[in-house]
């Protein structure tokens, strides 16, 4: 199989899961840094991560070396902004600098914004829960898009919205940890607000030819039999309207890119007169995605035994379909190009007695996972992109540092980076264009 001409092949990662200095060259803590030990599993913290923030030129150069011609990076917010009002010139050249060594090997940085990792500071006011997060965030925004837009062309304005605002305000499993149920249609409008201000603002003051998206954690239901069109209608239905179908997709991207409100289980609605004010036009949108909705706890099919499927060391399933599924669906519905920001496998890597890692699930679900995406490509679904999650092991959020995504192994106590197998399969898919598949 061929990809298309020009196909973004990459890898990404986010700031706070690998930079570490946290309260290096004028940064202050985010609320992941500040995160209770008792939140995060072995109470492990991002203080350090991979150390990125020291490591950066060897990793663009093991980047050169796998022939990625892309990178998918965040800025980390509270080294840009460490307290109300500040822009750190230090925080912002580190990122110029990493743009400059990024466009000198040839690869394509691809920056968000906002991956989660929101200053202290902000958090002090409410964080997503007050309305005066949005001028914060479009005061940061411009310091990073005046800084960065004489040479980056791709902007992501946020990732995952559903998971940092669900995960952070309704289950309190991530930061800032709260359990506020009833909120989520205020932090939602919120959310959609900053973000379709952003996208203006964008638009308004880059310097080069922005194309802007947001990475949306989406997914999709496999139909039971792929082949008998009610099957497929069944899974195109649930995909919007059931379980994670409606809170994981539909939630976000109704409003987001179609200006349509969404009202759930009688007690949700994030319309209103103003939902056409966060309608954004997009360049293309950004579709992280691991597993199908049908193994999700949430609403997934009955009676599924996991035991008996392919599972990542986090226990998700790995069904490379659902990558098909996800990509077909969701063009149908919004009709805005694609670019798969984040797909991955998390495992308990290691070094074997020649030093070696031998990441033979990894390898095999990415050629699955690149195989179903052509499957779409060939039907015609512009999809421009395709980013490994991740570049390299790291800070797994509440999971700390045991499960590894990393196309790279890190060696946490000495920084070393050694490349995977996968790192090697990736770098032959990407030098033949997906030929070799
Ligand atoms: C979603 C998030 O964007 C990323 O930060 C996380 O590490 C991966 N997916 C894996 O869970």
């Amino acid at each position: 199989m061929k990809f298309p001409e020009n196909f973004l092949w990459g890898a990404a990662t986010a700031a706070a899961q690998i930079e570490g200095g946290y309260l290096e060259g004028g940064r202050s803590p985010s609320i992941w840094d500040n995160a209770p030990a008792k939140k995060i599993k072995n109470g492990e913290n991002c203080h350090v991560a991979c150390g990125f923030y020291h490591h950066w030129r060897e990793d663009v150069a093991l980047m050169k070396e796998m022939e990625l011609k892309s990178y998918r990076f965040s800025i980390s917010w509270p080294r840009v902004m460490p307290k109300e009002g500040k822009v750190n010139e230090e925080g912002l050249q580190f990122y110029s600098d990493l743009v400059d060594e990024l466009l000198k090997a040839g690869i394509e940085p691809l920056v968000t914004l906002y991956h989660w990792d929101m200053p202290a500071w902000v958090d002090a006011y409410g964080g997503w829960e007050d309305g005066r997060i949005t001028a914060f965030f479009l005061d940061y925004a411009k310091a990073v898009v005046e800084k960065l837009s004489d040479r980056v062309q791709y902007w992501i304005t946020f990732n995952e919205p559903s998971c940092f605002l669900m995960n952070g305000y309704m289950q309190g499993v991530h930061a800032p940890f709260k359990r506020h149920y009833l909120a989520l249609p205020k932090f939602t409008k919120i959310f959609m607000k900053t973000n379709a201000e952003t996208v203006k603002l964008i638009r308004k003051i880059a310097k080069k030819q922005p194309k802007v998206g947001l990475s949306f954690a989406a997914g999709a239901f496999i139909p039971k039999n792929e082949s008998d069109p009610a099957s497929v209608e069944e899974a195109r239905k649930k995909t919007f309207y059931k379980g994670m179908g409606t809170m994981n997709n539909r939630w976000w991207m109704d409003p987001i890119l179609l200006g349509a409100p969404v009202s759930a289980y009688g007690v949700y609605r994030n319309g209103g007169k103003r939902v056409k004010e966060f309608k954004c036009d997009f360049d293309f949108i950004g579709i992280n995605h691991y597993e199908a909705f049908n193994y999700s706890f949430f609403g997934g099919d009955k009676g599924v035994d996991r035991s008996k499927l392919r599972q990542n060391s986090l226990g998700w399933v790995i069904d490379e379909r659902s990558l098909y599924w996800t990509v077909k669906f969701n063009y149908e519905r919004y009709r805005v190009p694609i670019m798969i920001t984040e797909n991955g496998v998390a495992l308990e890597d290691k070094p074997n007695k020649n030093g070696k890692v031998e990441d033979d699930v990894r390898c095999r679900a990415l050629e699955g996972f690149l195989i179903n995406l052509d499957r779409a490509i060939k039907e015609g679904i512009p999809v421009i992109g395709y980013q490994h999650w991740s570049l390299m092991d790291n800070f797994e959020w509440a999971e700390g540092y045991e499960p590894r995504f990393g196309l790279i192994y890190v060696d946490y106590k000495t920084g070393k980076r050694t490349l995977k197998k996968s790192a090697y399969v990736y770098k032959d898919i990407i030098s033949t264009n997906g030929e070799n598949i």
